[in-house]
This record gives C-alpha cells, structure tokens and sequence, in this order.
C-alpha cells in the first residue's frame, strides 16, 4: 500500500465528510455521520455511488460487458496501444517521485492506475469507475497482471466524487467526459478535490468539425447510445471550449495533444475538419 495520505471520503448522498478510507486488512466500515449510511467493499470494490444513479450511468454497468473477453485478451488486444500512449505520452507529465495521491476516474480496465502506482509505489492510488462490475472483473486483475495495483478500487460517479476538497496531487481520465450527461460538473469535481499544487489531465477525442465527416460518426455514437442507454456523444474542439467555459475554466485549459505526423498543434486543428483528434484538457491549482 502507499505511504501517502489516507483518502479522505465525503458521503455521495449528503455531501457530509466521512473521515479516511480503511485501505488493506482493516475491516473498519466508514458511516456517514449525516444520513447514516454506511459503505463496505464487495469483493475489493467499494461502492461509493450514489444511491440514486441515473439510468444512463447505471446503463454504463452493461455497456461495457462484452461476453467473454477475458481481461488480459482486452488489455493486450484491445487496449496495447493506449496502455502504450497512457505510459510513454500522458503519465509521464503527471505522475513521479514526489506524488503522493492518484485518482484516476472512470478507468475501466484501470491500467492507468497501475501504471501510475508503479511510477509512483509512494502515493496512495484510487481506481474508479461507475460500474462496479467491471471493476470487479477487469480492473483488479489488470492490476494483477501488470504487477502493481492499485490501493483501492471504487465504484464512483465522475459527477459526484465521493472525496473531500483539496487532496490528490494528480488526477487522470481518458475518454469518459463524453459519456457523462454533464461534463462541466464533473469538471468541476475533479478541481474540488485537487490537492494545492494538483494537476488533472483529461484526454479526450475532438470529433471533425465539417459536416460530411462529422455525420458517420455522429450515426454511430448515436446509435450505440440510444441501443446501450448511455450518453455517449461526438463532441468537436469548440464544444469542449464551451464545456470548460461552464466549468469555470479557461480556453487555455484546452489543447490538441501533438501527433506522431502532425506535431503542429494549429495544423491539428485543421485537420481536425475532416477528422477526429485528441485533445487535453490540465487543470492546476
Ligand atoms: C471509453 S471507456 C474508457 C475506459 C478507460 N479510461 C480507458 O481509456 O481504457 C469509458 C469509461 O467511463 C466509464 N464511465 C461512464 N460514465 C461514468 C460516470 N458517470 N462516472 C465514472 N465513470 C464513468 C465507463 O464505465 C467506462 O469504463
Ligand atoms: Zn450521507
């Protein structure tokens, strides 16, 4: 387990703080001293959701259950690439020696996590996700087959985080804001629990701009939303400027993550007409 802080929780219901999160053998079981209600892990995750969840986010419990696929075949099939990107291009900026919290928010597989434990073995690393199922049977095997887990896994709404103000150093999500109903408030969220000093890095897809390419995706993302049940969305440059505008932050917060053969950022951008491109979004405190 890390040598950082306890993580400090906040009841999703009521908003009261709960004190610290027992981590390892401890079987202590943190109750909410405003509603009463207390949370116990299932199977080493904790259920730290709302007790009233939207049907979209409850939906996302399904969504990502593809029959069968074992972890590793989704880690080392489906995902090589962006466990590659997370380690080489996106952590490296995030995470070293002197981080001592790591949050990482609707992770899935949550190999951001291990890999930013094994970057950081000091820092107390939180894995999350909305659907407990998945982190159930995906999340903690990955932590296992890359070797260094991380030192909580919890079922957690990005639009409701379920920890006090002001306490991780780093926060990290790649491709979840465009499947929440309300972007700006997660936003707003994650700024809430940066510690002084913390950094949030979001990567996120930018959709092309000029209709004709914009439209087959637009179908697609629909149409996997209206059959799932989620709020899965194509989102452009410029509506990720307004979701950070509402959240309170600046257009500086935004930017097209570099390329390996457009490395310009502006001849991103363009490109950004006809196809889609990543863009980051950093927050510091
Ligand atoms: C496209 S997947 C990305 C997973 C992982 N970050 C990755 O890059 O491999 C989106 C993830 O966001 C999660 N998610 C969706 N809605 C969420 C919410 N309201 N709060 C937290 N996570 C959510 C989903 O369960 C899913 O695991
Ligand atoms: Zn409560």
């Amino acid at each position: 387990m890390g040598s950082g802080p306890p993580v400090r929780l906040r009841c999703p219901d009521c908003s009261k703080s709960m004190g610290p999160l027992a981590m390892g053998p401890d079987d202590s079981r943190p109750a909410c001293p405003g509603c009463g209600r207390v949370f116990v892990p299932a199977d080493g995750v904790w259920d730290l959701l709302p007790r009233s969840l939207e049907a979209a986010k409850s939906n996302e419990d399904e969504a990502h259950v593809e029959a069968g696929a074992p972890t590793w075949r989704r880690l080392f099939l489906h995902k090589r690439y962006w466990i590659e990107w997370c380690d080489t291009r996106w952590l490296p900026g995030l995470v070293d020696g002197r981080t001592r919290s790591f949050l990482e928010i609707g992770g899935g597989l949550c190999y951001a996590s291990a890999l930013a434990k094994s970057r950081a073995p000091q820092a107390t690393v939180v894995a999350t996700d909305v659907s407990p199922r998945y982190l159930r049977q995906h999340a903690l095997r990955t932590g296992d087959i890359l070797g260094t887990p991380a030192d909580a896994y919890a079922a957690v709404d990005a639009e409701t985080l379920p920890f006090d103000d002001g306490q991780f150093d780093a926060v990290y999500s790649q491709v979840v804001l465009y499947r929440l109903p309300d972007p700006s408030r997660a936003l707003r969220e994650i700024r809430r629990v940066l510690a002084p000093g913390g950094r949030y890095l979001g990567v996120e897809r930018a959709s092309p701009w000029l209709a004709p390419f914009a439209a087959p995706e637009a179908r697609a993302l629909d149409a996997r939303a209206a059959e799932q049940g989620t709020r899965e969305r194509p989102i452009r440059y410029r509506e990720w400027r307004a979701i950070l505008a509402d959240a309170g932050l600046g257009p500086e917060c935004l930017s097209p993550v570099p390329g390996e053969r457009v490395g310009a950022p502006w001849l991103r951008r363009l490109g950004n007409a006809a196809r889609q491109i990543y863009v980051a979004i950093r927050i510091a405190r």
